[in-house]
């Protein structure tokens, strides 16, 4: 849920001013040696704002894109390098990254990605790489497009301990598909705030209604300046994001736990559904952002700041949702620098967490009640893994399975038991979805 400038800009920057290179080279540095996530350096860096709309636009952009195709870049390059660049020439080497995804996946004229690739190198201290960038660019210009064209983009783009996770978990066919996925830059999704007005909305924002309801946009602008922004008629939220929460079925009046809720996608769906809901969540700032998105809808929850493991409510819920912090591998669409930044050493800390929280959340349910765990990876230790462990453990629940007609008639989207387990690939005609897992339980 974000009111963050959209991801699509407008279309590349054709010109060769250097400062919206240079941002992006910032951004690259940012993710791969200071292992920031994309979106936190992009809003932390100092000369995004004094950057035109358009060229703030190309430089997310242009970062952006050399992560999502990273592996391929960085093959391209080593093609043209007799000895590798040593690892003190970072900086030379993301500024031909930078210079090989506008030339090979940007179509930037030659001239404005050598150039500026060559001048920021001289400003950046980088000017002993200056010839080499300028003859590996030059190179690249003419022979890049067809070098790229006969690799295969999948398995290059992808890290190895990721393909062999989804290629075990999934099947190497539906592995490949997953990482195909990942090359495209999503469609934005949209979740209406009431159900009725969809079909006038989906027209004013020329947008396509999903079978599960949420409306989807190809091209735009930026979010703020999108039809019902200033409204609150709507916020942004992927298509299987907005799934979860549906899976409580009529909530109107219940009272209602949303576990780990900001920024709060899930709380706005509880709440425009008629649910009393208290939003717990151990991140004030992330709260701060939840309320101010609450605002702007016109919507109502509870919020406390604490740890779901220790918090408890002051009598069991009527239900209860917990949306758990994970790997986010379902959004690598979204976020490129998830498949970078993440580790298995990462993953398995978070599998943890989960089931502590997941064991908490059992005990906030009144019997009767159900719960709704969900996570955004594709890892299955942080999905129907957890779930497993926990009916194996003897926690006293019961698996309430999903059917088609529950979303949007949508049966790929649903595992053999009956959770949701949507996959990139998934929907691919109408521009996929994230991956998401989710499981609903009655408790006993
Ligand atoms: C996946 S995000 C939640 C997204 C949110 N449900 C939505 O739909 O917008 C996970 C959240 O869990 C919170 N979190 C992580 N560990 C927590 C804990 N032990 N107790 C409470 N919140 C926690 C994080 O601050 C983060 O906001």
């Amino acid at each position: 849920m974000t009111a963050t400038p959209a991801k699509r800009p407008p279309p590349t920057a054709q010109d060769a001013s250097p400062l919206p290179r240079a941002v992006a080279l910032d951004l690259l540095d940012g993710v791969f040696s200071r292992r920031r996530p994309l979106d936190e350096a992009f809003e932390s860096h100092p000369g995004v704002s004094r950057l035109e709309r358009r060229d703030r636009a190309f430089a997310l952009n242009l970062a952006a894109t050399s992560i999502r195709r990273i592996g391929q870049i960085d093959a391209l390059i080593d093609h043209c390098l007799s000895r590798p660049l040593p690892e003190k020439a970072a900086g030379a080497r993301d500024l031909l990254r930078l210079g090989v995804c506008q030339l090979v996946f940007l179509r930037t004229p030659p001239h404005a990605a050598v150039d500026t690739a060559v001048t920021l190198a001289r400003r950046r201290g980088h000017g002993a790489h200056a010839a080499l960038i300028n003859a590996v660019l030059r190179r690249l210009a003419t022979e890049g497009a067809a070098l790229a064209a006969a690799q295969d983009a999948a398995r290059l783009n992808t890290p190895e301990w990721l393909w062999r996770s989804w290629a075990a978990a999934y099947g190497e066919d539906v592995c490949r598909r997953i990482a195909e996925a990942h090359l495209r830059e999503p469609p934005l999704d949209l979740t209406l705030k009431a159900e009725g007005g969809r079909a006038e909305f989906a027209a004013d924002l020329n947008a396509a209604v999903l079978p599960t309801g949420s409306l989807r946009i190809d091209q735009h602008g930026p979010v703020t300046t999108l039809p019902g922004f200033g409204a609150g008629a709507w916020w942004v939220q992927d298509a299987a994001a907005a799934l979860p929460a549906k899976l409580l079925g009529d909530i109107r009046g219940l009272r209602v736990l949303d576990l780990c809720a900001a920024p709060g996608g899930k709380t706005a769906q509880l709440a425009a559904a008629g649910a009393r809901v208290t939003a717990i969540d151990r991140a004030p700032k992330r709260l701060v952002r939840l309320e101010r998105n609450l605002a702007r809808l016109e919507l109502a929850a509870r919020t406390v700041a604490a740890d779901v493991g220790d918090w408890r409510p002051p009598g069991p819920a009527d239900a209860v949702i917990l949306d758990v912090p994970c790997s986010a591998t379902g959004t690598i669409r979204r976020h490129p620098d998830v498949a970078r930044l993440k580790t298995p050493g990462d993953v398995a800390g978070l599998v943890n967490a989960q089931a502590r929280l997941l064991a908490a959340a059992v005990e906030m349910v009144k019997p009767g009640g159900l719960l709704v765990y969900s996570s955004c990876s594709l890892q299955p230790e942080e999905g129907p893994a957890q779930i497993a462990r926990l009916i194996a453990a003897g926690a006293p629940i019961r698996r309430v399975p999903i059917t088609a007609e529950e979303v949007g008639g949508l049966g790929e989207v649903l595992s053999e038991d009956g959770d949701l387990r949507s996959l990139p690939c998934h929907i691919a005609d109408l521009g996929g979805i994230d991956g998401f897992y989710a499981a609903r339980l009655r408790r006993l």
